[in-house]
C-alpha cells in the first residue's frame, strides 16, 4: 500500500488542476510515438504516423491522448487504490491489446516532459519528485495484471 502525505496529495491535485487534458494528452501520446517509433505498431488503425508532423496532426492520436489522460484522472481521484482502479485496464492492455508493459514507463516519461515544458519553473524538483512517484504507482498498477 502506497502512503501519501497531505503535501503529496495537494501537489498531485494542484498539478492535475493545471493540466489541460485536451492539450497535454495529445502531446504526450504524440511524443511517445515519435521518440519511441516502435510503439506505433500498436496503433495500426490510426492512419498516417509516417513522420513527426503526421503524428502531431493525426486526429486519432489526439483523441486517444485525451482518452489516456481522462483515464489518468481516475488515479488522481483514487490515490489510495490506484491498483484496483486500473485492474481491468491492465488486463485489457495485457490480454487484448498485447501492449508490452515497458511502454507504460515510456508514456509516463513523455508525459512528465510535456508537463514540465508546459509548467516551466512551476514544475520544481520537489513537484517533479511527487509527480514521478505518482506516475510510478500508475505504471505499476497498469502492469499488475501481467504477472
Ligand atoms: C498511463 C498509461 C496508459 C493509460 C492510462 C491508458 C489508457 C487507455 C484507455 C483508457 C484505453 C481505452 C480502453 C477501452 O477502450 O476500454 C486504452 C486503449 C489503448 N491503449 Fe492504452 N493506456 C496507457 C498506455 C498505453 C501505452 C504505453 C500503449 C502502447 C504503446 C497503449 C496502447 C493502447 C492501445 C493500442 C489501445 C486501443 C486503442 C484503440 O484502438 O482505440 N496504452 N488505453
Amino acid at each position: 500500500m502506497v502512503e501519501w502525505s497531505d503535501s503529496e496529495r495537494n501537489t498531485i491535485a494542484s498539478v492535475w488542476g493545471k493540466i489541460n487534458v485536451g492539450e497535454i494528452g495529445p502531446q504526450a501520446l504524440a511524443r511517445v510515438l515519435i521518440v519511441y517509433p516502435w510503439t506505433q505498431r500498436y496503433f495500426g488503425s490510426f492512419g498516417d504516423l509516417s513522420s513527426a508532423a503526421a503524428v502531431l496532426g493525426n486526429p486519432k492520436v489526439a483523441n486517444h491522448g485525451k482518452t489516456v489522460l481522462n483515464a489518468l484522472e481516475k488515479a488522481v481521484k483514487n490515490m489510495d487504490n490506484i491498483k484496483g482502479t486500473y485492474s481491468q485496464l491492465s488486463l485489457l492492455h495485457c490480454e487484448k491489446l498485447n501492449v508490452d508493459p515497458d511502454n507504460f514507463r515510456l508514456l509516463a516519461d513523455c508525459l512528465t516532459v510535456v508537463v514540465a515544458t508546459a509548467f516551466g519553473s512551476a514544475f520544481s524538483p520537489g513537484v517533479q519528485a511527487t509527480w514521478q512517484k505518482f506516475m510510478s504507482v500508475v505504471v505499476a498498477a497498469l502492469s499488475s495484471r501481467y504477472f
